[in-house]
């Protein structure tokens, strides 16, 4: 696929999606750097990658933090030189009417989910120019295209994600450094228990879903997986519905 051998940063890897690209990435010989809070879930996942041959480390980061961003950049660039594909995972959610959020909780979201995505590409994007490859996968979400009602600043969030992610692609283009957005339908992780686990929550979410199921977290590892292949070279400044056909309709 051409990628092995590549170093891939991978933010919120402790579990959920970001666990699963990171399982599907071990493989295919990739460097994996393994980025998120929870040191113990992380370093479960980092044994689990090696135990599937890949080599792989854990940096402990609140991704919303800007200096701790910039010492991730130091660490990472020290452990295994500069980074081939970044992947910025790690989102919150926190479901609320507009009128009830305190500017805390907004910012937290925005902060998390945004501009976070900006903090890590403005550390790591210098080191990737100039090496003829890279790649900056965004996980946004069907949210970021219709909405939920208690999702303003998820949603806020999302939606910018994904023009970030088409202006990024401009600015990257000639380097041959691919920017795409993920946007996720209703996939079963941590994230979405609380949907999950309440019968008119779940049925509201499934009444939507026209394949009337839940998405496996495996299936968005293979995409990301693709996505840094050489094949999807082509592939840049968009956004990637992955959904049951959600927003078909
Ligand atoms: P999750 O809650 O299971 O995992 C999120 C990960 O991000 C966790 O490892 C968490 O510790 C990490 N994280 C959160 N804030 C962080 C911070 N400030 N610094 C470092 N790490 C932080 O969620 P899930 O479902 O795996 O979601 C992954 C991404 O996919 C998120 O961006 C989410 O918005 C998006 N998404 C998920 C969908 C789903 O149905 N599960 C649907 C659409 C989008």
């Amino acid at each position: 696929m051409g990628i092995s051998g590549r170093v891939a940063l991978i933010t919120g890897a402790s579990r959920g999606l970001g666990k699963a690209m990171t399982l599907a990435m071990a493989p295919a010989g990739v460097k994996l750097a393994l980025t998120g809070r929870d040191m113990e879930a992380l370093s479960d996942v980092a044994g689990q990658a090696r135990q599937l041959g890949a080599e792989a480390e854990v940096f402990r980061c609140d991704i919303a933090n800007e200096a701790q961003v910039r010492q991730l950049e130091k660490d990472v660039l020290a452990k295994f030189g500069p980074a081939d594909i970044l992947i910025n995972n790690a989102g919150i959610n926190i479901r609320k009417l507009c009128v009830d959020y305190t500017l805390d909780e907004w910012n937290s979201i925005i902060q998390t989910n945004l501009t976070s995505v900006f903090l890590m590409c403005r550390s790591f994007i210098p080191h990737m120019l100039g090496r003829g490859y890279g790649r900056i996968i965004n996980i946004a979400s069907i949210m970021g295209h219709i909405s939920f009602p208690q999702r303003t600043p998820y949603s806020a969030s999302k939606a910018g994600l994904i023009g970030f992610t088409k202006s990024l692609a401009l600015e990257l283009a000639q380097e041959n450094i691919t920017v795409v957005a993920i946007s996720p339908g209703p996939f079963a992780t941590e994230m979405t228990v609380p949907i999950m686990n309440d019968p008119e929550k779940n049925e509201q979410f499934m009444s939507r879903t026209p394949q009337r199921r839940w998405g496996d977290p495996r299936d968005i590892g293979k995409l990301a997986l693709y996505l840094c292949s050489d094949d999807a070279s082509f592939i840049t400044g968009t956004d990637i519905l992955i959904d049951g056909g959600w927003c078909a309709q």
